[in-house]
């Protein structure tokens, strides 16, 4: 049995690699979230042991779910719908799998350094700087096999999607590159090149926009091919798709000081950031808008189809979490959400909700089709796990809406004489059953995740090299 590939085959090799490890990784990442989670709520899972302690550990979890696991999601499905919607392969086998064992070598480097303590301190850029650079090498590398693979298309528009990717590719290259701006004064510790309320600034521009163009930009080029692939619809409109991808990253990248509200920031950057991030609701809710009305006329297919449930669920929490973001970004409203697990609700509401969800339905859209069959193994386990994402997140964000809200009122609430009425313990105390709710949606989620890997394993295990690679030739002739 041949497994040559022919050169007018797209390279589903290296889709298939990321597409695995997005399983793999969102299990490792999913339930370490989950055991971070079980700390909270019995602390004696800390071990006594700095390098299982929760302040290690949950900086594993962010680095794990979001580079790994949503990154993988990325690198996977940019080069399956770069290459059917440009009808041509990417431009080069070698970089693409430089960028697979690169990301990999990268996540590694991150599963050692971060529980032994060595960090920048930068939240979501903990990774110190011979990672960082490696980080830096491989990420470039994507840009190129990515837009090379644009410059040599069969096609003469550039889809939409690509645009969406490609905007993510580029921002998320120079937040990196500016915010790691960093002096090393050994192997593993450098300082920043900025100090004080500038270096706060910087951080929180990359942070809210590894939020914007990681988590949300990324994902939204990923809706539109899958949306409309699933749905057997076109978009709804195209014009709407471009009107909001240049609102969404015009605005994005003023939006940061949110996260520096009542800081040292000067004040009228935090309004800027307040104002602009109100405004981010329009082109936020044009996505969920476009993705929506493109089921016109196919709604009947959520009856049967659990991926496209994952598909229209994920964009139902996306308009959530982006109505949800402008308002705590109202400078009285953040005064009572800020510290408090709101900011985790909202989190997970896009976490789990948008992005683990689009991720989810992406890549068991896309499995069959890499290898060479007509479907999953069983559509019931793909129902199951629909159901237990959505109760999962469902648990997650509701439990931190009470516990965000009482810890808030708790902190603020003041005697006659001025004094606290709570003591922090006090609020700790009363946060403590919404911490169990929160474990327990984890584990609804990430049990949702093992029910994925076996049904991707037996969908695996049934295909045929042959037919899988006749599968990528077809393709190329074919319709994207
Ligand atoms: C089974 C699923 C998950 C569980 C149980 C879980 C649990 C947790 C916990 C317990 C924390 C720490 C909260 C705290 O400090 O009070 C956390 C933080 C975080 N998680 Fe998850 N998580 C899950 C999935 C995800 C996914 C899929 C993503 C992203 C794609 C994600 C992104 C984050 C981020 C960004 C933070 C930091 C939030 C902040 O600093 O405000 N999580 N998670
Ligand atoms: C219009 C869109 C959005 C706006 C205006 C917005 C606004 C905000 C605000 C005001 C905070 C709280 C800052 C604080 O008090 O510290 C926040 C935190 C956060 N949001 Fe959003 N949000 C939006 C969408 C999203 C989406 C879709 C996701 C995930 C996919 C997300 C992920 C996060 C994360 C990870 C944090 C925690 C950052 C940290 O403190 O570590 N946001 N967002």
């Amino acid at each position: 049995m041949s497994t040559a590939i022919s050169p007018t085959a797209y390279n589903y090799k290296v889709v298939r690699q990321f597409a695995i490890m997005t399983v793999v990784w969102g299990i490792l990442g999913m339930g370490l979230g989950v055991f971070i989670a079980s700390q909270l709520v019995w602390p004696e899972l800390n071990f006594g042991l700095p390098w299982t302690s929760f302040g290690r550990l949950r900086p594993l979890h962010t680095n794990l779910v979001i580079f790994a696991f949503g990154g993988c999601a990325l690198f996977a499905t940019s080069y399956y719908v770069v290459q059917r919607t440009c009808q041509t392969r990417l431009i080069s086998d070698s970089l693409a799998a430089f960028t697979f064992w690169g990301w990999q070598a990268v996540i590694v480097g991150a599963i050692i350094t971060l529980p032994l303590g060595y960090t920048t301190t930068k939240e979501y850029a903990e990774l110190e700087w011979p990672i960082a650079i490696l980080l830096a090498i491989v990420w470039v590398t994507y840009g190129l096999v990515f837009f090379g693979t644009i410059t040599k298309r069969k096609t003469k528009h550039i889809y939409v999607g690509n645009w969406f990717y490609g905007a993510f590719i580029v921002v998320t290259a120079m937040l990196h590159i500016v915010n790691h701006m960093s002096l090393p004064v050994s192997l593993f510790k450098s300082y920043s090149a900025y100090s004080g309320a500038t270096d706060a600034m910087i951080q929180w521009w990359y942070g809210h926009n590894a939020v914007g163009f990681f988590l949300t930009t990324g994902f939204l080029g990923m809706m539109y091919y899958f949306v409309p692939k699933q749905a057997e619809r076109p978009i709804y409109s195209y014009r709407l798709s471009i009107v909001h991808f240049w609102a969404l990253i015009t605005l994005y990248i003023w939006a940061g000081p949110h996260h520096l509200h009542y800081t040292a920031l000067p004040d009228w950057a935090q309004s800027l950031g307040m104002a602009m991030s109100i405004i981010l609701l329009a082109p936020s809710w044009g996505g969920m808008i476009n993705g929506m009305m493109t089921l016109s006329g196919a709604w009947h297919k959520l009856r049967t189809d659990p991926i496209l449930r994952f598909l229209v669920v994920s964009l139902a929490f996306y308009g959530m979490s982006t109505f949800e973001g402008p308002m705590m970004a109202i400078k009285t409203v953040n005064s009572l959400s800020h510290y408090t697990d709101w900011t985790i609700g909202h989190v997970h509401a896009g976490a789990l909700g948008w992005v683990a969800m689009i991720s989810i339905g992406a890549i068991y859209h896309m499995i069959p089709k890499l290898f060479g069959r007509a479907q999953m193994h069983s559509t019931g386990l793909i129902n199951a796990h629909f159901w237990l994402a959505t109760i999962g997140t469902v648990l997650y964000i509701a439990s931190m809406w009470v516990n965000g809200i009482t810890q808030g009122l708790m902190w603020r609430a003041i005697n006659h004489d001025g004094t606290l009425t709570y003591s922090f313990v006090e609020a700790l105390q009363a946060s403590h059953p919404g911490f169990i709710v929160r474990a327990l949606g984890g584990a609804f989620f990430a049990s949702g995740m093992l029910l994925m890997a076996y049904n991707v394993y037996r969908t695996v295990r049934a295909s045929d090299p042959v037919e899988a690679e006749a599968a990528a030739k077809i393709a190329v002739v074919g319709a994207h």
